[in-house]
């Protein structure tokens, strides 16, 4: 049995200074990727005429970004009132898989420049034109809290800012870069909110193969999870793959894709909603391709390859050796740690840290202060019906 030389009961300065080198890892890969994409960019082979024509339309790239939300080009009502939306060419989606932040309702838009489409070729790794923008809304208690934004520079780089809403809900202006730690906000849990910081942004938008996590085809599948936990009903209006594809705003989409509706390869109904909901609040981070690729944790599905990355999935997971060490510490010394320990649910470091009301160990790591009690059940329910499917040959309590 190998062993893992970290210690059971790690200091708060050594879990931080642990957690310090791991984020510079990934703000390292996140510029790997940053490069990548912009020699993707450059290469003149596929969508140039959607760039070309997008370029009048993009920012150039050392524009500040706007102070106000409304200069961003996300328009609201002229008496200011969220919720209505105007502009044709803004478009509302919902990813059939949302994720979790601390029970925050949430609204997103697109707006693609006129003109331009989405290459699709990578099925799961769609190429957005210049001058792409997206917006995400945060609510509490039907008041929005930040409206986030996200673009595509004429240079092909993504940036990311955030607006924050007044108490009136009237005006959204822009947060400093570092976040806002504690914002006070009626009916977010305890009265406070935190807003991340651009670095939070670039660790969960640019740890996987597309900065756009939850504009894909496996998100905006027309054939959607009805028992994902959380699951949110499309707005009016809304857009989808179908949509989209019928108005020519995604070309290039392969034909084997292009027949079948994106789902996740899974046996059962459970199955599908925990791997789904893997997929949107983890597998942004732990993928095989992105920065933390050499952790072999690989929770983000495909449509290419649906089986083979949902078979992916759970051998990287199951009977798996955990770095991390528990910090229950009620286990014996010899016990090793497993992300998904046979015939030990709750003693799973996978469940463990989705459960941990310790901020050091907690998973996501950020974006999340309330723990998710109906995704903790999903998961805990698909491993136990897994397991009772397939009844394991060498179990050793
Ligand atoms: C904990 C990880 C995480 C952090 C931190 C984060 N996001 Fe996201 N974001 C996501 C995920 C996952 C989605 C898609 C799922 C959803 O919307 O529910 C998303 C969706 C979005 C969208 C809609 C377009 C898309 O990619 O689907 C925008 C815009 C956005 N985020 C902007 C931001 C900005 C700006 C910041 C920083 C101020 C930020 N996000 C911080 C994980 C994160
Ligand atoms: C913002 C990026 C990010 C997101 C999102 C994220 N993680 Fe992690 N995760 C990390 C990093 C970095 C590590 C390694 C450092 C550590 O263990 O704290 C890690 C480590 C882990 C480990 C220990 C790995 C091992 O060797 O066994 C588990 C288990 C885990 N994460 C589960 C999850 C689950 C489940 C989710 C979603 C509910 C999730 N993570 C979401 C960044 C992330």
């Amino acid at each position: 049995m190998s062993y893992t030389a970290a210690p059971h009961h790690r200091s708060v300065a050594q879990a931080l200074a642990r957690a310090r080198r791991l984020v510079v890892r990934v703000q390292a890969g996140a510029l790997l990727v940053l490069m990548l994409l912009l020699v993707v960019v450059a290469s003149p082979a596929r969508g140039e005429v959607t760039e070309r024509s997008a370029t009048t339309f993009a920012t150039a790239p050392d524009t500040p970004l706007p102070q106000r939300l409304s200069e961003t080009g996300l328009l609201y009502g002229a008496d200011g009132v969220p919720g209505r939306v105007v502009g044709a060419d803004t478009l509302p989606f919902s990813p059939q898989y949302p994720l979790w932040s601390d029970g925050a309702s949430k609204r997103r838009w697109i707006r693609l420049p006129p003109g331009t489409f989405i290459d699709a070729s990578d099925p799961d790794a769609w190429r957005f034109p210049v001058g792409t923008r997206l917006w995400k809304e945060f609510a509490h208690a039907g008041r929005p809290i930040e409206t986030r934004f996200i673009e595509r520079l004429a240079d092909g780089r993504w940036r990311f800012a955030t607006y924050v809403w007044n108490l009136q809900g009237t005006d959204a202006l822009l947060a400093p870069e570092r976040g806002v730690r504690a914002l006070p906000a009626p009916g977010a849990p305890g009265g406070l909110y935190a807003v991340p910081s651009r670095a939070d942004c670039r660790a969960c938008h640019e740890g996987g193969p597309s900065p756009v996590l939850g504009f894909g085809a496996l998100q905006l599948s027309p054939e959607r999870d009805p028992q994902v936990p959380h699951a949110e009903t499309p707005p009016p209006g809304h857009t989808d793959l179908a949509d989209l594809q019928a108005r020519g705003l995604l070309r290039l989409l392969p034909a084997t894709v292009a027949q079948t509706t994106p789902r996740i390869a899974a046996a059962s109904a459970v199955a599908r909603s925990a791997l789904g909901y893997l997929h949107a609040n983890c597998g942004h981070c732990h993928n095989h391709t992105g920065p933390l690729a050499a952790m072999d944790m690989a929770l983000l599905q495909s449509v290419a390859d649906a089986a083979g990355s949902a078979r992916r999935t759970w051998a990287s997971v199951y009977g798996k050796t955990s770095r991390f060490r528990s910090d229950r510490g009620d286990r014996g010394d010899d016990a090793e740690a497993q992300r998904i320990a046979p015939g030990r649910v709750d003693d799973s470091t996978l469940l463990q840290r989705m459960a941990s009301p310790h901020v050091m160990s907690r998973m996501p790591p950020m974006g999340v202060s309330v723990v998710d009690v109906a995704g903790l059940q999903l998961i805990r329910q698909w491993i136990l019906d897994h397991e009772l499917s397939s009844p394991l040959k060498e179990h050793t309590p």
